[in-house]
């Protein structure tokens, strides 16, 4: 539970971060009104799914914009690993779920029938809640999507681990021991590990769910800051239930709870400072200050 005090931190967070927001170069201004306008990469347009019958997200549409860092966030069991799922199919591989509405990258359906779901999973990669390096050596799990993908030269290869272990901030603690297994690193760097996994078959959206909840404060921190400076490249999703971690590391913020029907849905979406600070909505007003979740 949060405190009052906490509450005033989280803004404060929120606010500190938003500075950073500005100075991204992902703005540009309109003429008229001088506001930023952002580039909408994904978007779900009346999204709802279904496990066998039940309805576990309602209708539920969302703009999330070009290389931004965007939160979502709610109580346990709202919707947001469901939700998330949604947005690269990964959905498809569970038996006996529905989804109705559509998710668009950069415009185009995902759930037309001609998408080639790997494709599609190359363009949208996923970080999980565990991290789960595959039983490999530090070197294959980064080589591994790059070789499946057709790439064979060495040289090549070496390459990609090594840019890929840079930009997920784990080169110069592995760069001696590439040939050791993924597993045998300590649970912050085996979740670096598979984040520079994801970042070698050159995604555009990286969805992360609840990607630190299994790691300590020191490891957590690192994440964040990965997270800031991929954010240039990479377009971010990612889901919480630490709200402290929303504020400080999203520019967006999307805040979801279960509806009158019992499925999650959209509460509020906004700049993170602004529904940290300002909410619209009671519900999200009771939820930043701890009053439930
Ligand atoms: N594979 C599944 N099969 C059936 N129901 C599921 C499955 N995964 C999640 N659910 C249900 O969907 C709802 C939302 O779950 P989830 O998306 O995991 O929420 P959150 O990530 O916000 O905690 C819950 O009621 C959960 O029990
Ligand atoms: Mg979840």
């Amino acid at each position: 539970m949060e405190t009052a005090l906490q509450s005033n931190q989280l803004t404060t967070l929120a606010n500190e971060n938003q500075r950073g927001l500005i100075n991204s170069s992902a703005f540009t201004f309109s003429k008229e009104k001088r506001l930023p306008v952002l580039k909408t990469k994904m978007e779900t347009k009346g999204l709802s799914i279904y496990y066998n019958k039940t309805l576990a997200v309602e209708d539920f549409s969302l703009s999330v914009p070009a290389n931004q860092i965007t939160a979502i966030i709610g109580p346990s069991g709202c919707g947001k690993s469901t939700l998330l799922r949604s947005l690269n199919r990964m959905t498809d591989l569970i038996p006996r779920t529905h989804v109705e509405g559509s998710v668009l990258l950069d415009g185009e359906n995902l759930y037309a029938p001609n998408i080639d779901v790997v494709e599609l999973r190359r363009r949208i990669g996923m970080v999980f809640q565990r991290p789960n390096p595959f039983p490999m050596s530090i070197y294959d799990n980064v080589a591994y999507g790059p070789r499946i993908y057709g790439v064979r030269n060495r040289v090549a290869l070496d390459d990609i681990v090594e840019t890929c272990l840079k930009q997920a901030a784990l080169w110069d603690e592995v760069k001696h021991k590439l040939n050791q297994s993924g597993m045998a690193i300590s649970g912050g760097q085996q979740q670096r590990l598979c984040i520079a996994r994801a970042l070698a078959v050159e995604p555009e959206v990286i969805l992360m769910d609840e990607p630190a909840a299994s790691l300590d404060p020191i490891a957590t921190l690192k994440i964040e800051e990965l997270m800031q400076n991929l954010k240039s490249s990479y377009t971010i999703i990612i889901v919480t239930h630490n709200m402290q971690q929303a504020a400080r590391v999203s520019n967006f913020t999307a805040f979801m709870m279960l509806n009158d029907h019992k499925a999650g849905s959209l509460v509020e979406f906004g700049e993170t400072a602004g529904l940290f600070t300002n909410p619209k909505h009671k519900q999200t007003q009771e939820y930043v200050t701890g009053r439930f979740g």
